[in-house]
Parts: C-alpha cells; sequence; structure tokens
C-alpha cells in the first residue's frame, strides 16, 4: 500500500483520495485553504486520512496526486516533490488560460509540459485528466472484469508511468501508455475526443458515465492530429 499525498482536494482530488482509502491507501490532503478546512473530510475517510498543508503533503507522499487549477502550477511546491512521482489531473482549456500560464503563454514549455517545467526534479505523469469526477468511482471494476475502462498516461520516465499504472489499477482502472508528457495534449486538452471518452453521449454528464476499453481510448488518442 502507497501514502499518497493530496494538493488540491476538491473534486476530483476528493474523489480519488475516497477511492484510495477504499483501496486500503493511505492520504494526506491539502488545499489552498488550510488543513482547518479538510478535518471534516479528513474524518469522513477514516484514519487512513490526515488533513496537512500542500508541504506537508508533497513530503508525506511517495506518490503525489496535484490537482488544482492548471494557473495556480507555480504555487505547488517543488522542493518537497523533488525525486517524486507527481501526477498532474489538470486539463487545459485553451480559451480559459490566456494570460495566466506565464511560462506556457512565452513559449518556454507547452501547457501540457508545465507542471514538469516548475518540478524540474519531479517525475510528472499527466493520468485522470479526462474523467468526470462522477464517473470515477461508477466506472471502476475490479481486474479482469469485461467493462472495465482504461484511462490514458503521459510520461517522460518509464518507472513513473509504471507506478502510476499500479496505483490506478488498486482504483480500478487500466491505463494506456500515451507517450511522453507532452502527448497528453491527447487527452488532457479539454474537449478533444479522448478527454470526452467516458461520457455519455445521450446524458454527457450523467452518472456513471460510459466504459471505455484501451482499443476505445487508442483510436481517440490516434484522433487527435
Ligand atoms: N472536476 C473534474 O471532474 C475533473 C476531472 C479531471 C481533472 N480535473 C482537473 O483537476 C483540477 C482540479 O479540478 P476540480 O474540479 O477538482 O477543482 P475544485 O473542485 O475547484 O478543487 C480545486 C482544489 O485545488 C485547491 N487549490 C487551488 N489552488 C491551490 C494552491 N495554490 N495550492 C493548493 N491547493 C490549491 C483548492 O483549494 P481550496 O478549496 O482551499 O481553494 C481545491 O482543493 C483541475 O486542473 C481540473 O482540470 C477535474
Amino acid at each position: 500500500m502507497t501514502t499518497i499525498g493530496f494538493i488540491g482536494t476538491g473534486k476530483i482530488g476528493a474523489t480519488v483520495a475516497r477511492m484510495a482509502v477504499t483501496a486500503g491507501h493511505d492520504v494526506v490532503l491539502s488545499n489552498r485553504r488550510g488543513p482547518q478546512s479538510l478535518h471534516e473530510l479528513a474524518g469522513d475517510l477514516g484514519p487512513r486520512a490526515v488533513a496537512a498543508t500542500p508541504e506537508q503533503a508533497a513530503r508525506a507522499g511517495e506518490i503525489v496526486v496535484l490537482a488544482v487549477p492548471l494557473e495556480a502550477y507555480r504555487q505547488i511546491p517543488a522542493g518537497p516533490l523533488r525525486g517524486k512521482v507527481v501526477i498532474d489531473t489538470a486539463n487545459y482549456k485553451p480559451a480559459e488560460h490566456p494570460g495566466r500560464l506565464p511560462d506556457a503563454d512565452s513559449g518556454v514549455t507547452t501547457p501540457h509540459e508545465l507542471m514538469q517545467h516548475h518540478l524540474p526534479g519531479s517525475f510528472v505523469v499527466k493520468a485522470l485528466a479526462n474523467m468526470f469526477f462522477r464517473h470515477l468511482p461508477d466506472l471502476a471494476r475490479p481486474a479482469g472484469a469485461p467493462d472495465r475502462s482504461t484511462l490514458p498516461i503521459a510520461g517522460d520516465d518509464p518507472d513513473a508511468k509504471a507506478a502510476v499504472s499500479a496505483l490506478l489499477d488498486s482504483l480500478g482502472y487500466d491505463t494506456l501508455d500515451a507517450g511522453p508528457l507532452a502527448e497528453s495534449r491527447r487527452f488532457a486538452t479539454f474537449g478533444t475526443p479522448a478527454n470526452q471518452a467516458y461520457l455519455d453521449p445521450e446524458g454527457m454528464f450523467a452518472v456513471p458515465g460510459h466504459p471505455a476499453p484501451a482499443t476505445r481510448i487508442a483510436e481517440l488518442l490516434r484522433s487527435v492530429p
């Protein structure tokens, strides 16, 4: 079992944290407002969960999940994340970010590699960006289930991707390696086909969502030029 730090414990962060506790992991939760705002959630999740600051969550986590808006990237503490596997869940919404992502706006890096650029000593893996938070627990299945869904992941370090795959497997998902971090543009850009892979065309964000196997995810990733 793994200790997972969370920086950002809103809709997607809290959902993943709850699933992680159910799977037997320990979680260290943090947000912008401070630990006191997370005591109720931590109490609800039980003895495997504690509320902390972002620095504490970064230090405690063997894997650290970043579940903050993309434009908060410069506030993520780089020092305590050095050498760690970091999951970046952020979507890139081109229409929403102009002027708010200085390192991408200046062309120093791409929007999809921003977090890795800010955390040069960490092993950033983009994952979970393409599933609506309400669908995540509903579509989770045991390994081998015929309707188990596949989540695409992207990153520059194979060992980090293996660690993230193992974690997501424990949460109920297969993974598909989409390639280097820059290739996360194929599923972490809001509105791309793979970004919407599990939405039900009839009800869009209606629960429980729509399972998507590896073959379907691969097809949707390829459809982006
Ligand atoms: N919602 C989804 O279904 C979904 C699915 C996949 C990926 N994502 C991605 O996940 C990220 C979070 O989305 P969300 O919907 O979960 O947002 P949310 O519900 O608004 O939660 C955002 C969280 O980030 C925290 N935060 C903001 N700035 C921070 C900072 N500087 N330091 C530490 N924590 C900070 C907030 O803390 P406070 O509450 O204290 O402000 C809050 O806990 C986004 O990048 C989004 O693209 C979302």
